[in-house]
């Protein structure tokens, strides 16, 4: 029997027919995007600060050109996103005031500090690779907008990544001391990149639904199990040690065990009692406040151009 409010929803949906801003969706499916793609603006958002807090030390002009263009592309990722998330009648202002409040949440991984120029490889290298391994599956996700925001952003990740795994090659294939800081660096971020994924998928709150909707297409322990066998490898190339005792290969699954995760430690960064979590909203803020002129400015010349433009054509 096809719902008479949402008939075409669920066709379309049965059908991998993509939804459109204008086409009838419940109220549900709308509020679950409104809130997943919205922390995940938020988190590109947030992410520029650790990576920003080494563009003054980068050790080339090279590598500061190269990670500049990397912060301008999550920035622009952020913008991409919040826009996809307004096709759903949620204003700009209400989703940043739900960042700066502290009620929405944006990835933990970026409440861990970046301590030395590594932290560039291993962000570039493990965050940027898991958030591509997540972000693939989301380029057909059953929302339009989301899909095709996220077909751009993942062609800008692929170089994110490569950036980052050649700062971890030229350091691990460089002195004893730079190879050193690149293992610290791995075992400092490579157990928050597995969090990135989500919980376990018998813990996901979200994951049942989003996959009937096909907003997901990969569950959470999936991904990150794909993500664990491809940078195990990578890991290998560059010569350094996964920091995980209970990392082994399974000749039967084709996949690697790992070890278990701290759940603890990633709720308690979720509730935001992270190493960075109040230093990051307190940046992001300050941002916002100092960036109020620019705003005003930019609809100050809007209204100029829209009265002028009405005034040429009543003329
Ligand atoms: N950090 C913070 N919160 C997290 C989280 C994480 N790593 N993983 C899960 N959560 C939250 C979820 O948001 C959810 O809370 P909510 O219902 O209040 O939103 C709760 O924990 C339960 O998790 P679920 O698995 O049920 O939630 P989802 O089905 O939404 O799955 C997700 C979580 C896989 C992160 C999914 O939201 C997703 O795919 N989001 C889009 C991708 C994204 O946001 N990636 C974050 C990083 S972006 C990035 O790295 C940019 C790169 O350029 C650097």
């Amino acid at each position: 029997m096809v719902d008479a409010i949402h008939g075409d929803f669920e066709q379309k949906i049965a059908n991998d027919i993509t939804i459109e801003p204008r086409d009838t969706m419940p109220d549900d499916y709308r509020k679950t995007l409104i809130r997943q793609i919205s922390q995940h603006a938020h988190s590109e958002i947030v992410g520029m600060l650790p990576e920003g807090n080494w563009v003054t030390r980068a050790p080339s002009l090279r590598r500061k050109a190269v990670l500049l263009a990397k912060i301008q592309d999550e920035g622009g990722h952020g913008l991409y996103l919040y826009s996809a998330a307004e096709t759903l009648g949620v204003t700009r202002d209400e989703l940043l005031d739900q960042l700066h409040s502290g009620k929405a949440k944006y990835s933990s991984i970026f409440n861990y500090p970046s301590l030395t120029w590594a932290d560039m490889g291993a962000i570039g290298w493990l965050v940027d690779g898991a958030a591509i391994m997540n972000q693939v599956p989301l380029c057909r996700a059953s929302y339009g907008p989301y899909a095709r925001a996220m077909v751009r952003i993942c062609k800008e990740e692929s170089f994110h990544q490569r950036q980052g795994f050649e700062i971890m090659h030229v350091l691990a294939k460089g002195t004893e001391v730079q190879k050193k800081m690149a293992q610290d660096a791995l075992n400092r971020w490579w157990w928050p990149a597995l969090m990135m994924f989500g919980p376990h998928d018998s813990d996901s709150t979200n994951t049942e639904q989003s996959m009937k909707w096909r907003i997901k297409r990969i569950s959470n322990d999936d991904l990150r199990r794909k993500f664990v066998d491809v940078t195990v490898e990578q890991t290998k190339v560059l010569g350094l040690t996964v920091p995980d005792k209970d990392l082994m290969w399974n000749a039967e699954t084709g996949h690697y065990d790992f070890g278990a995760i701290n759940w603890a430690e990633f709720w308690n960064v979720v509730k935001g009692n992270g190493p960075c979590n109040k230093q990051r909203l307190e940046a992001r803020k300050a941002a916002w406040q100092k960036g109020e002129w620019v705003r005003e400015a930019a609809m100050a010349h809007a209204e100029k151009r829209k009265a002028r433009k009405e005034a040429l054509v009543a003329a």
